[in-house]
């Protein structure tokens, strides 16, 4: 029998535009943790083991040197865009197991403007080569656009095609995003759009504009996850967050089997890691009020909420047309404004979603707080691919 594991304190930076604040990811990690330690009330010395998560070679150690010293076990983590929850993933494993009662996991990232190429680092083999292929394979490929927005953009075509969604629908997803967002002043971008501006965004990858697309981003966030006993040791039971459920698939061969762009992009890794999640948390979809999902492009929410069961397949836009991801809906899906508005510092991603859920369950996310939210469920994919879903209950 696994044991239970909480998240005690979170704290994130304000996510920025890359190069308008002159800072290194040391200071960024420093930031956060200080914010998820005070959250905690712990000091660094509780800590017994961290897990550091980056996707552009920001080392565990050096950022976390600046926050202490303790000779403590400190491993840097890269798994994609899912590279935060990986670091969280990591930390409850050691909880659950019984290894250690108190264990952080952090996410930083310090970007640069524009898009991203399809790998990291000097090696000719790209992360992403099977899916590139089996999508090349399924519908013509444009050389001379972007990777990570065609990617999406294809699932989100081959949406429209199959089952009849619209550019509309995409751009009502970014347009929430963007709305909710106007309450958190953790994000990177704050502004309230009308949907015309949204529709009429400058094209990045038909259907998607650029007020659809998640922007480059610099930032970090940080959780302290602890076992019961660390729990009621410390007197932590009134804001403590139970990790409920947790499970990182990644691709089988089935991904790239049909070249169906909505595989190719996560979609059957997100139904069997939500599967296993929501088993694990013992809910179903229908008992989660709150998500934060990785909406990387408003094509990926779409084609997720049938990934997570929110809609039968084939009908994630019917929550659109319904408004049954926003307030006053069925679910508040990305609360936060999510990667689109709030920003995708790829490290921090995942760790950023496990602060605003905390928050949401503690029924302490001001502006932005969901109604009666019990349960609380993160969607995080990084292509390559790993996906990772996680459930969240209060501890009481
Ligand atoms: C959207 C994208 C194509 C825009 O790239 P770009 O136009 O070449 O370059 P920039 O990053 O300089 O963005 C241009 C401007 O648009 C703004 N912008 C970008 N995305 C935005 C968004 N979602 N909302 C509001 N503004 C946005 C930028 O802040 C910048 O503003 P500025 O001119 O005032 O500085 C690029 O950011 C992108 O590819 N995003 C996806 C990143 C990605 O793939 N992440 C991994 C996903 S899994």
């Amino acid at each position: 029998m696994a044991n239970r594991s909480f998240v005690v304190g979170v704290g994130m930076t304000k996510f920025e535009k890359p190069g308008s604040r002159d800072w290194e990811y040391p200071d960024m990690a420093k930031e956060a943790v200080g914010r998820a330690l005070a959250d905690a009330g712990v000091t660094y010395d509780a800590i017994e083991q961290a897990y550091a998560g980056s996707v552009y070679g920001a080392m565990g150690q050096r950022a976390l040197y600046e926050v202490g010293m303790s000779g403590v076990p400190v491993m840097t983590v890269s798994n994609a865009c899912a590279t935060g929850s990986s670091a969280l993933y990591l930390a409850r494993q050691m909880v659950r197991g019984g290894l250690a009662d108190c264990v952080l996991a952090l996410g930083m990232e310090k970007m640069q403007k524009g898009s991203l190429g399809a790998g990291v680092g000097r090696s000719s083999v790209t992360i992403i080569d099977h899916h590139l292929r089996s999508m090349a394979a399924g519908r013509p490929w444009e050389m001379d656009k972007a990777p990570m927005p065609q990617m999406f953009g294809n699932a989100g075509r081959e949406h429209m095609e199959k089952y009849g969604s619209t550019p509309e629908h995409y751009a009502w997803i970014g347009w929430k995003n963007h709305k909710h967002s106007v309450n958190n002043p953790y994000a990177q971008f704050q502004t309230e759009y009308s949907l015309d501006d949204v529709r009429n965004a400058p094209m990045i990858f038909d259907p998607l504009t650029k007020l659809q697309c998640s922007p480059t981003s610099d930032g970090a966030a940080a959780a302290v996850v602890a076992s019961e006993r660390f729990v009621d040791e410390h007197g932590l039971g009134d804001q403590a967050v139970e990790i409920a459920g947790h499970h990182i698939a990644s691709d089988t061969a089935a991904s790239f089997e049909d070249h169906s762009s909505i595989q190719v992009v996560g979609s059957d890794c997100t139904r069997r890691a939500a599967a296993r999640a929501l088993a694990e948390a013992e809910v179903a979809i229908e008992d989660v009020d709150v998500i934060e999902l990785h909406d990387c492009f408003s094509a990926n929410e779409l084609i997720t909420y049938e990934a997570l069961g929110m809609a039968p397949l084939g009908e994630g836009h019917k929550l659109v047309d319904a408004a049954d991801t926003t307030y006053g809906g069925r679910w508040v899906v990305n609360p936060s404004g999510g990667l689109i508005s709030k920003g995708h510092p790829l490290g921090a991603t995942g760790l950023a979603q496990c602060a605003e859920l905390t928050w949401q369950l503690r029924g302490k996310a001001d502006a932005r707080q969901v109604e009666n939210a019990r349960v609380a469920l993160q969607h995080n994919i990084g292509l390559g691919s790993a996906c990772a879903v996680a459930v969240y209950k209060p501890a009481t």
